[in-house]
């Protein structure tokens, strides 16, 4: 079993994300939503950048992100892919553009893959989605699931707590994820739901399960890029590990800046023409 094959040169596909299940490697996805952070982490060797609808949150300061519009969507991505040379970009599909009907959701997922140049749709749900997925693959647009807490249908859930702890959301989580993997998605994303149930998903599908709260037994990983830096402090549920404090790096510096204005400091002789 490899641990670290991230080659920094070779393109991220959706079939290397099968093969990478295959071998046992994990794959490793980060939240963008700009160019500037698309270019650190895409040069960093993440594997997949997902343009998750969490800019609803993060970028937009909403409460939820059924705000967040296609347009808005698609001006994200655009801005990723121009960033992005090797991870496999990924952009979501916004709560209401979906939903209603399949041709409504093939003319989303169209507008997505011509207009930002993203290389695959996220889409959140199972069984009662089932023919818009289908219609998006048949046109050749490659599709990643989103199962287990899908953050479009809070209003249903009411609740942001673990998913599928009873038997029968379990069970359903199950079949949908064999759905998933029988009509043609590359991949799914399971957030928020018992390790053990994720692991036994992960076991029974071919292609990857990517978790966010679903423990270490998937094929991979994700987590809002805001989160993990530190740039959102307000935001600490037990998933999430922060890899850095940018908030205090970022406040600190502004102070520092502020002073030097302030004080005439800068600019100084050097720093002027
Ligand atoms: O929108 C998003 O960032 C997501 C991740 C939390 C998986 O869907």
């Amino acid at each position: 079993m490899s641990t670290n094959t991230t080659d920094n040169t070779r393109k991220v596909t959706t079939r290397r994300l099968i093969e990478m299940k295959r071998r046992g490697e994990k794959i490793s996805m980060l939240t963008a939503y700009d160019y500037s952070s698309a270019k650190i982490i895409d040069e960093a060797g993440v594997d997949v950048i997902l343009v998750g609808d969490s800019a609803s949150n993060v970028m937009a300061g909403n409460i939820t992100t059924l705000p967040i519009t296609l347009d808005q969507m698609i001006y994200h991505g655009k801005s990723v892919m121009k960033a992005t040379k090797r991870a496999l970009v990924i952009v979501d599909l916004p709560f209401g553009t979906y939903q209603g009907n399949s041709k409504e959701a093939l003319a989303s997922a169209i507008r997505i893959m011509k207009e930002s140049h993203a290389e695959a749709v996220k889409i959140e749900g199972g069984a009662e989605i089932r023919e818009s997925i289908e219609r998006i693959l048949c046109a050749g647009i490659p599709v990643c699931g989103h199962l287990g807490l899908t953050p479009q249908s809070i209003n249903k859930f009411g609740t942001y707590n673990v998913r599928a702890r009873e038997a029968e959301e379990a069970e359903k989580l199950i079949e949908d994820a064999r759905m998933l993997d029988e009509i043609g998605c590359f991949a799914i994303v399971i957030e928020k739901v018992p390790a053990e149930l994720a692991t036994r998903v992960a076991q029974s599908v071919s292609i990857p399960i990517i978790g966010i709260g679903a423990g270490g037994g998937v094929d991979g990983q994700v987590l809002v890029m805001h989160d993990m830096l530190g740039i959102n402090k307000d935001f600490s549920p037990r998933f999430l590990r922060r890899y850095a404090n940018l908030a205090d790096i970022m406040d600190k510096a502004v102070k520092d800046y502020i002073k030097d204005v302030k004080s005439g400091d800068f600019p100084n002789e050097s720093e002027s023409y």
